[in-house]
């Protein structure tokens, strides 16, 4: 028969020795549990001789009585302890200074081309895109560039080597025959992108580059449309005093072709315009235009009738208007920066200038 002394010295060593919860309860289920000793001695008190049941049956309910408050005493000691230990290990000290994260911005080629495709949205275009890998066929033949032209030369392309005929693009003009191709006049579209091509770095030279391509075709669209338009783009960027001036030019995809300056206003005082500059030793001369008053932004023209047809656009009912910005010249001479390498350096301290 179980011994009741020895049976209670067993269990508060056990409990006294639970160094934390999970312990005490093993300590609980082994001494009090359904199936401890001491309750089973208390199932067989009914096989007792009567005399010796109760006075037996006293000792053990008492017994399971201490036992269960000693068990609670020693459960509220480890619980306090696990949640101070928790407390410490999860401690944090809000003395510490905080671990700065400075507010990133957009690169100043994305706030430029972005403010330029805000301009022609304004207007009611929409912006398109295009890949930078491109067919030849995009990028050169649709746009009135046949596999002779010199064009094709002075471009530098860049061919992907294991294709036929795909090229990193030129220029975003591609995305005009892609439109042209797919969707019916009117179109308006403004589209951004980056361009490559085999250019030597310096300066004023990266061989990736960023434009952005405006086209417009309707009917009865004319130069006077292009001019008011790129009017419009010049003053948005440059500021509201600004003309604009168009010179002829030659682009295969556009007849009569422009390339088009906007009159500087970054001649410092003290230097002179036009004709005046420079002569008889006079005041020194503007560095951004030369002293010629105009800086020259972009090349435009009237969508020549072949590319119209090539894309599957009746000429003779449409014309239409295009144009393309570099986005680099735009953010130097705007920004002041001398070397459109640091656009692609990735310098913090340069780029946190804008
Ligand atoms: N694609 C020309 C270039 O990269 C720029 C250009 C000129 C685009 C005239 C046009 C345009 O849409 O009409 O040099």
């Amino acid at each position: 028969m179980t011994d009741i002394d020895d049976l209670r010295a067993q269990a508060l060593a056990a409990i006294e020795r639970a160094g934390d919860l999970e312990e005490l309860d093993e300590a609980r289920v082994r001494f009090v549990g359904r199936r401890s000793e001491l309750v089973a001695a208390q199932r067989s008190l009914k096989d007792l001789p009567a005399e010796q049941r109760k006075e037996r049956g006293r000792q053990l309910n008492e017994l399971r009585g201490e036992l269960e408050r000693v068990v609670e005493q020693r459960h509220e000691v480890l619980a306090a302890a696990a949640l101070q230990a928790r407390l410490e290990e999860e401690r944090l000290d809000l003395t510490l200074p905080p671990r700065r994260l400075p507010p990133g911005r957009p690169h100043l080629l994305t706030q430029v081309e972005q403010e330029i495709v805000d301009v022609f949205v304004g207007l009611g275009y929409r912006v398109a895109e295009g890949p930078e890998a491109e067919a030849g066929a995009y990028n050169f033949d649709l746009l009135n560039i046949p596999p002779d032209h010199p064009a094709r030369a002075e471009m530098d392309t860049i061919y992907v080597s294991g294709y036929d005929d795909v090229v990193l693009r030129t220029h975003t003009s591609p995305v005009q025959t892609r439109v042209l191709t797919t969707q019916a006049p009117p179109v308006a579209v403004v589209v951004p992108g980056r361009v490559y091509r085999a250019d030597t770095v310096d300066a004023t030279h990266s061989p990736v580059f960023t434009q952005v391509e405006g086209l417009l075709v309707d009917t009865g669209i004319t130069m006077a449309h292009l001019r008011g338009t790129l009017l419009e783009l010049s003053r948005s960027l440059f500021g509201a005093d600004r003309e604009i001036r168009l010179r002829p030019s030659f682009f295969p995809f556009t007849e009569p072709s422009a390339e088009v300056d906007v009159s500087c206003g970054f001649c410092e005082a003290g230097t002179v315009h036009g004709a005046q500059a420079g002569v008889d030793g006079q005041a020194p001369v503007c560095r951004v235009c030369s002293g010629t008053g105009w800086i020259e932004i972009l090349g435009a023209g009237m969508v020549d009738p072949n590319v119209l047809e090539f894309c599957g656009v009746d000429s003779r009912a449409h014309s239409g208007f295009a144009f393309g910005i570099g986005i680099e010249r735009v953010a130097m001479l705007r920004n002041g920066v001398a070397d459109i390498r640091d656009f692609y350096d990735a310098d913090v301290r340069f780029l946190a200038r804008f």
